[in-house]
């Protein structure tokens, strides 16, 4: 299987039309891998989550990224962490930040968004929010090591197992260890801080479990660099791809504008967006949804069985691999009719049939940070909006996937201020 297009609508599609349309097995990294399509295999995967399906890490993503991820996880046996960072992505939480959102948002514009290349633009303001927002520091990217570092990590996450020198794999370790060693710093040093800070590192520095047990650094550092991550790479894939959309299809643009425009008048000059108005924003965000079901963000999902089970046929015998991809369902014409077409209106109403239409997957491994995506998406794309006018430089840009979807040269763009 071609690495760079794991997940990708084509292979699977093609997949699909030659073995079956429920299932097929294939394999990577010298893993044996079952993929299970459509709805009922994302239905039947996300169900299971815990009983048949253990978490997995890629082996590049686990030598890069965490390489004490077992020791920790040993470690700390009965401190269950993993829905704190659920919790601190609820939308309750998240409330408070939108203002901040839309500070930054317009200085990023406006300081920024002269001539555009919207995927590099995007990364930086999605990178520098996610740093502000989690652990108040919205100057980490201005250190050029980390950003460095951080994009070299990521890299690796789709690369050979091939840890020699000069391999993507080789890069992604050294990137790692810059980005964990600064990671660890910070979180030590917030740790001797003497007074309580309000940001997520404060609360998980303070936060036990039911034990009375603190996380260790360790684990901090794993769940952030889990969170820049999605909030870099898949986040600004999802932004850039907004844009592209609205670039190309002019009467989308133009409803889109008007909505927010709604918004941007029912505010005084210098006030900031809050919750309240992102609740407006009903046309905006089934653009965005839209924009996702075309163009996933994420590629899906891999866990490793744990017991052997059947699926549509297939005996699949315990520790192979089980992925699943939005692709299988979002394309298919039975829940989408015309699925090539943009149609925001198709999530009106009660929207897609469950387990059809699923970007942040499902299950108890939903992604995390579905609530802070949607708002930043929203309050980024209403000051796009009320800002500019878009016009790419590069008329059909193709589309390319590494570690998330994104137009082949970085979407070049000409914005016309109104
Ligand atoms: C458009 C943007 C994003 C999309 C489409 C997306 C999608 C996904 C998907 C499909 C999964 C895997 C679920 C599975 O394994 O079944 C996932 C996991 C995850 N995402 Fe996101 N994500 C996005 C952005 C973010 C952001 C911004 C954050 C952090 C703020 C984030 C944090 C996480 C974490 C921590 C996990 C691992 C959850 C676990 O294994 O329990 N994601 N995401």
């Amino acid at each position: 299987m071609e690495l760079d297009r794991l997940g990708s609508e084509k292979l699977v599609k093609e997949r699909m039309q030659k073995y079956s349309r429920d299932a097929f097995k294939t394999s990577l990294f010298g893993e044996k891998i079952a993929v299970l399509c459509g709805a009922q295999g994302n239905k039947f995967i996300f169900k299971n989550q815990n009983e048949l399906f253990a978490r997995w890490s890629l082996p590049s993503l686990a030598k890069a990224i965490y390489p004490d991820l077992e020791r920790t996880r040993c470690q700390e046996p009965k401190a269950s962490f993993d829905n704190f960072q659920y919790d601190i992505l609820k939308p309750d939480a998240l409330k408070k930040y939108v203002p901040v959102m839309d500070s930054l948002a317009r200085e990023h514009l406006e300081t920024e968004w002269r001539v555009v290349e919207a995927l590099p633009s995007t990364k930086k303001y999605a990178l520098s929010l996610a740093c502000m927002i989690f652990m108040n520091r919205g100057d980490l990217d201005h250190s050029g090591d980390f950003l460095k570092s951080l994009s070299l990590l990521t890299k690796g996450i789709l690369s050979l197992p091939v840890n020699l020198p000069g391999t993507t794999l080789n890069r992604a370790v050294g990137g790692g260890r810059v980005v964990r060693r600064e990671l660890l710093r910070i979180v030590q040093e917030r740790r001797a801080a003497e007074s309580e800070g309000e940001d997520l590192l404060s609360k998980m520095v303070v936060a036990t479990n039911q034990d009375g047990e603190y996380m260790s650094d360790s684990t901090i550092v794993n769940v952030f660099i889990g969170l820049l991550i999605g909030a870099e790479y898949e986040l600004s894939s999802l932004i850039t791809n907004v844009i592209y959309y609205l670039a190309e299809l002019p009467h989308i643009y133009h409803q889109v504008f008007e909505e927010q425009m709604e918004i941007a008048k029912s505010k005084g000059p210098n006030e900031l967006l809050a919750m309240e108005d992102l609740e407006k924003m009903k046309y905006t965000w089934n653009v965005v949804r839209e924009c996702m079901r075309l163009t996933p963000p994420s590629i899906g999902g891999i866990s490793e069985s744990i017991a052997e089970f059947t699926y549509a046929g297939f005996t699949i015998p315990k520790g192979w691999k089980v992925l699943w991809t939005p692709h299988s369902s979002h394309m298919n014409s039975n829940y989408f009719p015309e699925p090539e077409k943009f149609d925001p209106l198709r999530f009106e109403g009660s929207g897609p049939e469950p387990y059809t239409y699923v970007p942040f997957g499902g299950g108890p491994r939903m992604c995390p940070g579905r609530n802070y995506v949607r708002l930043v998406v929203l309050v980024f794309t209403h000051n796009l909006v009320k800002r500019f006018r878009l016009e790419k430089v590069i008329p059909n840009e193709k589309m390319v996937f590494s570690v998330s979807p994104a137009p082949a040269s970085g979407l070049p763009l000409r914005v016309h201020p109104h």
